[in-house]
């Protein structure tokens, strides 16, 4: 099926809570050290959210900043989609709460649940709204609050994660704008297991007798996880990188997934592209999940990573498994 509209990314936005906690900090809680965490992971410090501050807070103003940026006026605004595994709550949808916050009263909302994956997700799915005339303008979120379902006594997951939002106003392309190019999306359902939330859903509520065993807390295998996460990122680059009929050297930047500097220096190494063409923030944040793909565009474009015109690359992989990848001319 071929696109009726070319459809453009008109703004970008993101929201970091305040707070921040080092590896130092981690180190008072649980028996780790910051020579561990930074050799093994990339990262340095993370932030964490208020404890009365929600998914929906930092999802509205990372959407703020990205509806501001666009031009496009909250009233147009037909779709907002909140990709997010840490949702305010279970129903309504975290999106409803962002529309409410907005006024974005025309809007559609809902969530998406693919995990790291969920922002490319959504980006797929507003593509296809737009291109096909269904809808004019969707505003994509990234959001989460991984500290609330975070054991905090595991040292093998609580270094890992962190709070935040990224956001991004799409509508169809002017002439001479730039464009999403190619998007690539798959999952894996027979992972499940190797990385989860187990309790808290209908499988396995929590009970007052399994209430203290964190079971509504991430569970990862970290190395299965890493295997797969390197494997199924450089496909889904590849593949969009073939379908828009790019070569490694045409790419100006690749903003990958943020959970693990070795995993991004692994997809960089399998792609091709050298390092200082590789956008990494995850020192500063952590694995936030399906914000952390956002944010990352966020940083790179207001930070001028790349320019109007640039091939960029964005790789995505999470719990599911799921991963996508989307190939843009900005
Ligand atoms: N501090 C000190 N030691 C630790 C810590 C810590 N924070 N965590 C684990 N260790 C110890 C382990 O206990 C183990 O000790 P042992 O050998 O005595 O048993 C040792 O370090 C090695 O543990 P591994 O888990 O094998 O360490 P590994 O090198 O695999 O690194 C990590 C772990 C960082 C989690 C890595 O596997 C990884 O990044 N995996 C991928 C994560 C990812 O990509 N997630 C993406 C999706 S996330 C999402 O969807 C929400």
């Amino acid at each position: 099926m071929s696109d009726l509209l070319s459809v453009t990314i008109a703004g970008t936005g993101s929201y970091l809570p305040e707070r921040v906690m080092t590896n130092d900090d981690l180190a008072q809680i649980v028996d780790t050290s910051d020579e561990w965490i930074t050799s093994r992971t990339g990262i340095k410090e993370r932030r964490i959210a208020a404890e009365d501050e929600t998914t929906s807070d930092m999802a509205t103003a990372a959407a703020r900043k990205a509806l501001e940026q666009s031009g496009v006026a909250v009233e147009d605004i037909d779709m907002i989609i909140v990709a997010t595994i840490t949702p305010d709550t279970l129903t309504p949808a975290t999106a409803c709460y962002v529309q409410d916050n907005l006024g974005a009263r025309q809007a559609m909302a809902f969530d998406i649940s693919a995990a790291c994956s969920g922002f490319l997700y959504a980006m797929k799915m507003a593509k296809r709204m737009i291109a096909s005339g269904a809808i004019q303008n969707a505003l994509i979120i990234g959001a989460e609050k991984l500290s609330a379902f975070t054991n905090w006594t595991d040292r093998n997951t609580c270094v890992l994660f962190g709070d935040g939002a990224g956001a991004a106003v799409m509508r169809a392309a002017q002439p001479g704008e730039g464009s999403i190019i190619a998007t690539d999306i798959g999952s894996d359902g027979a992972q499940t297991d190797i990385l989860n939330i187990p309790g808290g859903g209908s499988r396995c509520p929590i009970t007052l007798e399994n209430a203290n065993d964190h079971l509504a807390t991430l569970g990862m295998q970290g190395r299965e996880v890493f295997k797969h996460a390197v494997t199924r990122m450089k496909n889904a680059a590849n593949a969009v990188i073939e379908r828009a009929g790019w070569a490694a050297e045409d790419i100006a930047l690749v903003i990958p997934h943020q959970a693990n500097l070795r995993i991004i220096d692994a997809i960089a190494d399998r792609l091709s592209v050298p390092n200082e063409r590789v956008f990494v923030n995850l020192h500063k944040y952590g694995n936030t999940s399906a914000a952390a793909v956002a944010i990352a565009l966020d940083e790179a474009h207001r930070e001028g990573a790349f320019k109007k015109g640039d091939k960029i690359v964005l790789v995505v992989f999470g719990a599911g498994l799921t991963w996508a990848a989307a190939a843009i001319q900005w």
